[in-house]
This record gives C-alpha cells, sequence and structure tokens, in this order.
C-alpha cells in the first residue's frame, strides 16, 4: 500500500516496548513496516489511533504489567472505538485466545513469529470487526520442520527512529532457543533454534553502516552458539561473522548477546580479541553457583566448568569484562545452595549481575516437575544480598579506573540531563568503554557517534565519571 500522507492525515502509533533486546528490535521491524502503510508514531497514547504493546513472558511481572495497561486503556476504547489495541510478542505466543478473554477490546494478538503480518491484521480487524489471531505452532505441534516454518523470520525492514540512537543497531543473527533450561518459556514461545544466513546478516550489516550506525550488536538467545551451514559444506561461526562485520568501513564497535556457556569457543575468544572493534565484553549467564541448582535448572555445565570457561576467556582476552544472569529461588534452592552462589560470584568478579527472582512459567518443565518452593520473602533476601555482594565489586573493579584514560564511543546525552531549547552547549553525555563500562562527561553534542579519549575522575558501581581532554573539547567546539 502507498504512503497515505498526502491524501488523508495519517494514522497515529503508539507503541510500548517490554523485555529484551530482540523485542526492541522486533519493534523497530514492526514501526517500519507501519510506517511504510502511512503511519506516524506518537508518545501520547491518547493521540494514537493504535496502540501496541510488544510483550515479554520470560516473569510473571513483565505480563502483569502488560494486563493491567490493558485494563487502563479500556477507556480508550470505549471513547473512540476505532481506535486499535494490539498486544505483541512473547505473551501474546503464550497466552493466545486468553488475551482476548481477558482483555475483548484488544484487536489484534500477535507472536513473535508472525510479526511481519501486523499491518494486515489490523487491516483485517477494522474490515471485519472482530479480533484477530496469529500465533505459530506450539514446540509439539508437529515436525521440527514444520514448527520453524511456523516461526517467519523478517528483518529485512528498519526503522532508525526505533534504534537505541541512530549510530547504534541491533541486529539479529539468529532465532529461537533448543536448550530448553527448565525454567525458561523462551524455547515455546520464540520457537526452534535458527541460525540466518550469513549473506541476509551481512547484507543487513552493510545496510545499516550505510545510514551511518557505527555499533552493531549481534542477537542471539544463545548467540555464541550460531553455526551456518552453506549447501556446498562451508560453515559460517559467529567469530567469521565477527571478522567479517568489522571489515565494513565506517564501523567503530560490534557486540553480541547473549551466550551459553558450553558454546563459548576458543575461536570467538580469539576473535574478540583480535579484532579491534570487537567489544571486549561477554554477557555469559551461570543462572547459579550450585551444581544440584544447575542440574535442576538443564544447564548442562558445572560450575567448576564455568568457571575454566571464565579462566580460557580471561587468559584469551586481556582485560574482558564478563557480566552474568542468575535467578535465586529457583525451586528446591536451600541456603547452602544460595551461599555458593554468592561465592562464585565473589570469586568470578563479573562487571555487573542481571539478577532475577524464580517465576514459575506454565509449559515450563521446572513448573510441571517442581515446586516452587522457595518462600517469596526469602527469593527478596537472596537477591538483595547477592546484588549488593556484586555491587561491592563493581565498585572495587571500577575504581580502578580512576585516573585511567578510556576510549568511549560517546552514544548521546546522559538521561539525567534535561533536554534544553536550541542545545548545543556543554552538557553531560554518555558512552560506553570497549568493555562497555557506562562513562559519563561533559561534552559536546557534535562528540555522539565519536570515539574519544576521556580520563577517568571518578566512579560508582555502574558509572565511570570522566573529563574530556582538552583537545577534543577544542576540536569539538569547531
Ligand atoms: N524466572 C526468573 N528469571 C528467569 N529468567 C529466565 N526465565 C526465568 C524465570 N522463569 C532469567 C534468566 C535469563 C534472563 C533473561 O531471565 O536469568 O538469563
Ligand atoms: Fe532460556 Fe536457556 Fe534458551 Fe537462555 S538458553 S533462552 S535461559 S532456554
Amino acid at each position: 500500500m502507498a504512503d497515505q500522507s498526502t491524501s488523508q492525515p495519517r494514522k497515529k502509533l503508539y507503541i510500548e516496548t517490554v523485555g529484551c533486546q530482540m523485542n526492541v528490535l522486533d519493534s523497530e521491524l514492526v514501526v517500519a513496516r507501519l510506517r511504510e502503510q502511512g503511519y506516524e508514531l506518537t508518545t501520547e497514547i491518547d493521540q494514537a489511533d493504535t496502540i501496541l504493546y510488544n510483550t515479554c513472558s520470560v516473569r510473571q511481572h513483565a505480563e502483569d504489567k502488560i494486563y493491567s495497561a490493558l485494563g487502563r486503556i479500556k477507556h480508550i476504547k470505549r471513547r473512540r472505538p476505532e481506535v486499535s489495541i494490539g498486544v505483541l510478542g512473547c505473551m501474546a505466543q503464550k497466552d493466545q485466545e486468553q488475551i482476548l478473554k481477558r482483555a475483548p477490546h484488544v484487536d489484534v494478538v500477535v507472536g513473535p513469529g508472525q510479526l511481519a503480518r501486523v499491518p494486515q491484521l489490523l487491516a483485517r480487524a477494522r474490515e471485519v470487526g472482530s479480533p484477530q489471531l496469529a500465533v505459530s505452532l506450539d514446540r509439539d505441534a508437529g515436525s521440527r520442520a514444520t514448527i520453524t516454518a511456523s516461526f517467519e523470520g523478517y528483518d529485512a525492514d528498519r526503522e532508525p527512529a526505533m534504534r537505541p540512537s541512530p549510530f547504534q543497531a541491533f541486529v539479529r543473527v539468529m532465532m529461537g532457543c533448543d536448550k530448553f533450561c527448565t525454567y525458561c518459556i523462551v524455547p515455546s514461545v520464540r520457537g526452534p533454534e535458527q541460525s540466518r544466513p550469513p549473506a541476509a546478516i551481512l547484507g543487513e550489516a552493510r545496510l545499516l553502516v550505510d545510514q551511518g550506525v557505527k555499533e552493531i550488536t549481534l542477537l542471539g538467545q544463545t548467540v555464541n552458539s550460531y553455526k551456518y551451514r552453506e549447501p556446498d559444506g562451508r560453515i559460517t561461526r559467529l567469530s567469521d561473522l565477527l571478522s567479517r562485520i568489522a571489515a565494513l568501513p565506517g564501523i567503530e564497535r560490534i557486540k553480541f548477546i547473549t551466550s551459553f556457556p558450553n558454546d563459548m569457543t576458543d575461536d570467538l575468544l580469539q576473535a574478540v580479541r583480535d579484532l579491534p572493534l570487537a567489544s571486549r565484553y561477554i554477557h555469559v549467564p551461570a543462572q547459579s553457583g550450585c551444581d544440584a541448582v544447575l542440574r535442576r535448572m538443564k544447564r548442562m555445565y558445572t560450575v567448576s566448568f564455568y568457571e575454566d570457561m571464565l579462566a580460557r576467556m580471561r587468559e584469551t582476552v586481556p582485560g574482558v569484562a564478563v557480566s552474568s544472569d542468575f535467578i535465586v529461588g529457583f525451586c528446591g534452592e536451600t541456603e547452602e545452595s544460595f551461599e555458593r552462589t554468592v561465592r562464585l560470584v565473589e570469586r568470578a568478579r563479573f562487571k555487573n549481575s542481571f539478577i532475577f527472582k524464580y517465576s514459575p512459567r506454565r509449559g515450563t518443565k521446572a513448573d510441571e516437575l517442581f515446586p516452587d518452593d522457595v518462600a517469596e520473602e526469602v527469593k527478596k533476601r537472596r537477591n538483595n544480598d547477592l546484588l549488593a555482594v556484586q555491587t561491592a565489586i563493581s565498585l572495587q573493579d571500577n575504581r580502578e579506573f580512576i585516573g585511567r584514560e578510556v576510549t568511549v564511543l560517546v552514544e548521546g546525552r546522559s538521561r539525567s540531563t534535561t533536554r534544553r531549547e536550541g542545545w548545543d552547549g556543554v552538557d553531560q553525555l554518555t558512552g560506553r568503554t570497549s568493555c562497555d563500562r557506562i562513562v559519563v562527561f561533559e561534552g559536546q553534542q557534535r562528540l555522539v557517534g565519536r570515539s574519544i579519549q576521556v580520563r577517568v575522575e571518578d566512579a560508582s558501581a555502574v558509572t565511570l565519571f570522566g573529563e574530556v581532554p582538552t583537545t577534543d573539547r577544542i576540536e569539538a567546539a569547531v
């Protein structure tokens, strides 16, 4: 359909995204498609003709937030029945018709494998006046090939306005997950693991770099498991993708998230070591520091395997920053198993850890097999305690940077800075080091998108505070 901007007012689209970077990317692609249909973005929900929620189902809390948001916008639909409301993403795939039962004012429910159809589904719902549901097959609903085919890949359309910043972009290298960790809903809602063809990934990266993107983050649920076999038998691994993307003229930094411990191969670590543009940062969740818990989680490694992997990472890539995820209060986690996790965090010295309280998910093996037997207050306490241990380590390690100069890719205005009219002076900027540490410093807007040297003056557990050397300030002012 052609752009309708000349013939009628553009339809206004409001979109809210929760969850992981995959969802951020999915929203970008959905918005790109809808823009082609004459939509424009609005940040005012009351002005919108179409309201979309791109949802997450990894924890109950994320779902509750969406159901209450849907409750809050009931009045909009009552006042203006022509407004379309959509629930997209993982919760759509997980809850399916349940969403329409709980929120009958919803017009479209679209799983992550069906997002390319959002424009048609919105149009169809309007045309026939009844809700439209588009989800992929359940993981036990047929052969692997049929299920895989029901999760369509679509990554061609890009929408610069939806990116983290104009020069940062995500590129999906894999879809789905086959690990089936017992607590995790992702393999059910995002389908079987599929690696995208390298030509498609390279093509997309080239397009983004041509548009001025300087930092590309490759995305996959287990990104380091990436492997693509060409019909002639040639194999492309993540390390190959990194070197090919690093060769694109104009690119400044490449990252990849999230890694799985068992697939941390030497070729990948060597690529991170040898490619100056590769971020020296690897997110590789441990989830627990107790072998018995890891076994129940079906993580397929032991604590000592994980620590050997860490040692190998640090030996191969000096200065690499490693971050982790942990689930506290998983089924059967005793005080002793939790203590083991605390000790792993103390030994591992992660740059940071994302810590979550176990949230049972219907449809997962853990929910079926094990009782959720750790009390909420205990989960909360363990979460706080582990976070305190990690924060003390992050602070200590960040303070080591004081007095050093670091290379920072400048991302934009620091979030705490308020927007000023006609802003062109010196302000608080934020960026990241190659090892993914956030650096806040005073500088000019025109530094955004550039790699500069910053001298670290102070540090908190999450931020380095720096100063731009005078040469850069002068250069920035011209
Ligand atoms: N409960 C709590 N945290 C979970 N995660 C995944 N599933 C659950 C769950 N059921 C966490 C894991 C994963 C991160 C993205 O979310 O730590 O690495
Ligand atoms: Fe979930 Fe495990 Fe797959 Fe990560 S590796 S998405 S935690 S099943």
